[in-house]
C-alpha cells in the first residue's frame, strides 16, 4: 500500500462556499490528514503535518489560521506559515515548509488533484 495521500485523485473536497473567507477545514483523504485554507477566491491544500514535529497543526477542529486569518498557525508551538507557499515564516521550523497538495476550484467545487 502506498503512503502517498494522492493515490486516487482528483477527489472532491468541498464547495468553495463551505469554507469561510478567510477560513480553513481539515479532511481525511485516503487515510491521510490534510487541510485546506481559503483566502478570497483561492484555496491552498497541505498535508496536516507540522515540519517541526510531524504532528497535526490544529488543536481545535478546522482551526488552522491565526487570529488575523492571514497565516496558517501550528497550535503546538505557534509556527506561522504563508498560506500561498506553506513556508514557515516564524517559529521553531522557520524556513521549512508544509507539504503542498495541488488543488483546483472548478465551478465552485474544490478538487484535490494528483501530485505531479
Ligand atoms: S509542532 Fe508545530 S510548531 Fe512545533
Amino acid at each position: 500500500m502506498s503512503n502517498q495521500p494522492t493515490d486516487k485523485l482528483p477527489v472532491a473536497l468541498c464547495q468553495l462556499d463551505d469554507l469561510a473567507d478567510p477560513g480553513s477545514q481539515g479532511f481525511v483523504v485516503q487515510g491521510r490528514r490534510i487541510f485546506a485554507v481559503r483566502q478570497g477566491q483561492r484555496v491552498f491544500a497541505y498535508l496536516n503535518s507540522c515540519p517541526h514535529r510531524g504532528i497535526p497543526l490544529e488543536w481545535v477542529p478546522d482551526q488552522f489560521l491565526d487570529s488575523s486569518g492571514r497565516l496558517i498557525q501550528c497550535a503546538s508551538h505557534g509556527a506561522l506559515f504563508l498560506p500561498e507557499t506553506g513556508e514557515c515564516v516564524a517559529g521553531p521550523c522557520s524556513g521549512d515548509r508544509l507539504l503542498p497538495l495541488p488543488c483546483r476550484i472548478e465551478e465552485g467545487q474544490v478538487w484535490l488533484l494528483p501530485s505531479p
